[in-house]
């Protein structure tokens, strides 16, 4: 495995995104959406960076993704975001890859009364995006390759590991 990101850097560069977000929703009613199970890391530690009153939900979203799948195959899991109503929502995932899931998500969310929606990621593909969505905050781009760690699972290992590393060998990307 070839460590990409440290934990120094991406520490660093969490902090950064923690200002901005900060700067941005000074006086309105945030409420971070965190995209289960990749973004768990991220939003532990990037909420402690926002000095401002926010609440925290949860989504999961589950693609299955085969030969005969499309992207409207995303099942969503909001019983964990009850009130994103009249809410400004700051929608947090751990990686753009394609852009279906945050896409469908964000209109998902509009659709149950939010206010705003905003999105972040930490990481964003190079090269692999389908769906036009320009990230409103993102931490680093990434060549095209299959990463794990800081959240990132393959086959649902890895999550736990402090890093972003490349992970070599056959895997699915
Ligand atoms: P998208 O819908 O194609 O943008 O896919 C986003 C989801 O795919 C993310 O939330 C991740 O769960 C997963 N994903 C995409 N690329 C990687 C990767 O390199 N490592 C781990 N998970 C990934
Ligand atoms: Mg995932």
């Amino acid at each position: 495995m070839k460590i990409l990101l440290s934990e120094a850097q991406i520490l660093d560069r969490v902090r950064a995104l923690g200002r901005q977000i900060e700067a941005d929703y000074q006086g309105k009613p945030l409420t971070i959406v965190a995209v289960l199970t990749g973004s768990l890391i991220l939003l532990a530690d990037l909420i402690r960076q926002i000095q401002l009153p926010l609440r925290v939900a949860l989504l999961q979203a589950s693609s299955y993704k085969g030969a005969t799948t499309t992207a409207s195959d995303l099942v969503i899991n909001d019983a964990f975001a009850p009130d994103v109503a009249g809410r400004d929502v700051l929608l947090l995932d751990d990686i753009l890859d394609t852009g279906h899931t945050l896409s469908t998500l964000v209109r998902h969310v509009s659709e149950r009364g939010a206010l705003s929606v905003r999105t972040a990621v930490l990481l964003r593909k190079i090269g692999r995006q389908e769906v036009h969505l320009e990230p409103d905050y993102w931490g680093f781009e990434i060549p095209d390759a299959f990463v794990v760690g800081y959240g990132l699972d393959y086959d649902d290992d890895y999550r736990h590991l402090p890093y972003v590393a490349v992970l070599d060998g056959p895997h699915a990307s």
